[in-house]
């Protein structure tokens, strides 16, 4: 299993300009600052309402927010990502021992092994069969809710979206939840949640209901806000609440 564009130049590019870069992907360890309230609002909300004790980060790069869900929200964290380098980084993160290296278009977990799974900025690197997998193989794995985020499809026309050789999957939010839909086994449902920036979905099953994702979206922003990193209202925000009024 090589991943030759996600080694040391992915995570640790001096070139790349400060700020561009977000996730757990800046150089050195950890999240660009003005990103990370808001994957912490996200993360603590989806914990929260699924009751989660245990979670699976699925590409959790160098393992900067599995180690804070483990610290900071007390959860049993396995991180699990395909780059060796970001995999050697996890194992030195806190709680680092539960990183393993894998695909997540094919889970090294049994079924249900975890309350929740989360999966921030991986499926747009793979290509369309292999990101059906892995959102077949998010739902298999987890008991009771899924959280899915991309990069929007607006974020190709931005300096990032320039700048990005990887990304094969630039698709909108209700794009991303048809895919899950139809790949995912029945019983579990898919909602598109609208943050700035990302194309998110949530997938869930009993015992959480139809308010999950509503409930989800609303402690997330009230987090965000709370945290000083909400600067408007998300722009497909009110096309979510009207959707779900039918
Ligand atoms: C943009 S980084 C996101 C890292 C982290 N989830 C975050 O939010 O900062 C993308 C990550 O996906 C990982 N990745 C790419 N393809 C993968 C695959 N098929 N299975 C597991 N991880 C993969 C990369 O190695 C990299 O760590």
């Amino acid at each position: 299993m090589s991943s030759p564009q996600f080694e040391e130049q992915y995570f640790e590019d001096p070139n790349f300009p400060p700020g561009l870069k977000g996730g757990d992907e800046v150089t050195g360890y950890g999240y660009f600052p003005d990103y990370f309230p808001i994957v912490e609002a996200q993360l603590s909300a989806l914990a929260e309402l699924s009751q989660a004790a245990s979670l699976l980060d699925a590409g959790c790069g160098k393992g900067a927010l599995a180690a804070y869900a483990r610290q900071d929200l007390g959860l049993r964290v396995t991180g699990l990502d395909r780059s060796r380098h970001g995999i050697a980084c996890a194992a030195r993160s806190f709680g680092g021992g539960m990183s393993v290296r894998g695909d997540c278009a094919r889970l090294p977990f049994a079924a249900a092994a975890f309350d929740a799974a989360w999966c921030n900025g991986v499926l747009q690197y793979l290509e369309a069969a292999a990101a059906r997998a892995a959102l077949a193989e998010l739902a298999r794995v987890s008991r009771r809710a899924v959280f899915v985020s991309n990069i929007a499809a607006a974020q190709r026309h931005t300096e990032w979206g320039r700048r990005d050789q990887l990304t094969r999957l630039y698709l909108r939010p209700g794009q991303w939840a048809a895919v899950a839909a139809a790949a995912i086994a029945p019983g579990w449902h898919v909602s598109a949640v609208p943050f700035e920036g990302e194309a998110a979905m949530v997938f869930w099953r009993e015992p959480l209901n139809a308010l999950f994702p509503l409930r989800f979206v609303e402690l997330s922003l009230e987090r965000m806000q709370r945290l000083g990193a909400l600067r408007r209202s998300p722009p497909g925000l009110d096309e979510f609440y009207r959707r779900r009024s039918r």
